[in-house]
């Protein structure tokens, strides 16, 4: 069924809106005490498992809150066990893999990856979400380098020192990673994109780590073929990185149809380099502890960064924090709504 409240969709597509469509990145997650209560029962990987699960995981700040949009409730890493991959996900660190890529040889032992075999119960999340949601539904995956990143760090890194030595001395190794990485997350993204989901977002969360030059080296002709490839689908695209404003313009022509902007890149900067080009931000996360009078101004100078231009979907700069007043939660959607409406 197609959603009953499109204004995501059209935003997403560059169309002027009656108000600016909001949503936020993590919006499920620990800060909900609904969700912290379902945890008790299952891990993260369970969860995603059980499709009636992730599908009420995923429902849960879309009804509560009035989000624009619901995000597929699944993590970067749930593609990577059918890869071969075993891993884990330790509470306040992230993913840890405990086989990690050092050599050729791990590269090419990688299983091909295969969405209906390899992950059937996010498809079936996504059929069970579309009959029940009246907005859009984004579909997700890791991008390439940050997938790359785990898998060679074996977890979270500081100083991405394993992952950047790999592709500085392996470079034919690295190229192979990256290849199989896109053709992997294609696969998923298009399965994602088949069985349902109105967008796609694309995380690359931590190549901003990255020189302008060892992006364009490195990582952007992967990720324009991946985007040529997402182009196909015609659902709109999102690319979304972290601390990445020196990227900007290099990330803008790999692809996308939309950019996502983070916190630490002014939104009005952003726009005045990009043209038309839709995008979605940049509100700190922290602002959501702040008082309400602060979290308000926060919110004007989103808003009045991107001036009234059309295509701005209304976002936080990178997902939301656990620990998160959903009070605050509230707060935020209601004054974009407000704020943002077009007056008669
Ligand atoms: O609501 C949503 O946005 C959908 C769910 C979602 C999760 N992870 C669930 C999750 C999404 C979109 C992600 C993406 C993700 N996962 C990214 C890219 C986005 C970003 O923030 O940059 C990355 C880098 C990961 C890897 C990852 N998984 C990290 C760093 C963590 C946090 C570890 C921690 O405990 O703080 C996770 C775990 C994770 N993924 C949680 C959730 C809700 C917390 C988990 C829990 O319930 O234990």
């Amino acid at each position: 069924m197609n959603p009953v409240n499109d204004v995501f969709l059209r935003a997403a597509r560059g169309e002027v809106t009656e108000y600016t469509p909001v949503w936020f990145m993590r919006q499920a997650g620990r800060y909900q005490p609904e969700y912290r209560k379902i945890r008790e029962r299952y891990t993260l990987p369970e969860i995603v498992r059980h499709p009636e699960v992730t599908a009420e995981v995923t429902l849960l700040p879309v009804e509560q809150f009035g989000f624009d949009a619901a995000i597929l409730f699944a993590d970067i890493t749930t593609p990577l066990y059918a890869m071969g991959f075993d891993l884990d996900i330790v509470e306040g660190r992230g993913p840890v893999i405990f086989n990690p890529v050092s050599s050729l040889d791990d590269v090419e032992r990688i299983k091909p990856f295969d969405a209906e075999s390899g992950t059937p119960f996010v498809l079936e999340a996504i059929k069970i979400l579309k009959r029940e949601l009246k907005v859009p539904l984004i579909g997700f995956a890791g991008a390439p380098f940050t997938l790359a990143s785990y898998l060679i760090e074996g977890g979270p890194s500081k100083n991405f020192i394993k992952v950047k030595s790999f592709m500085y001395s392996q470079p034919r190794a690295w190229s192979r990673l990256l290849e199989r990485l896109t053709e992997a997350m294609f696969d998923y993204l298009q399965a994602q994109a088949n069985a349902g989901a109105d967008a796609l977002q694309v995380f690359d969360s931590w190549v901003g780590r990255l020189t302008r030059y060892d992006y364009e080296t490195y990582v952007a002709p992967h990720m324009k073929r991946l985007f040529e490839k997402l182009a196909g689908l015609e659902v709109p695209v999102i690319h979304f990185g972290t601390q990445s404003m020196h990227l900007l313009s290099s990330m803008a022509a790999a692809g996308g149809d939309v950019i996502g902007v983070d916190t630490t890149t002014p939104l009005d900067w952003a726009r005045d380099r990009l043209g038309t080009r839709p995008v979605q931000g940049n509100l700190d996360p922290t602002l959501l502890f702040a008082p309400a009078k602060v979290l308000e101004r926060g919110i004007d100078a989103v808003l009045s960064a991107n001036a009234g231009r059309p295509g701005h979907v209304f976002n936080l700069g990178h997902g939301i924090l656990p620990g998160t007043p959903p009070e605050s939660v509230a707060l935020a959607v209601e004054l974009v709504h407000q704020k943002s409406a077009v007056k008669p």
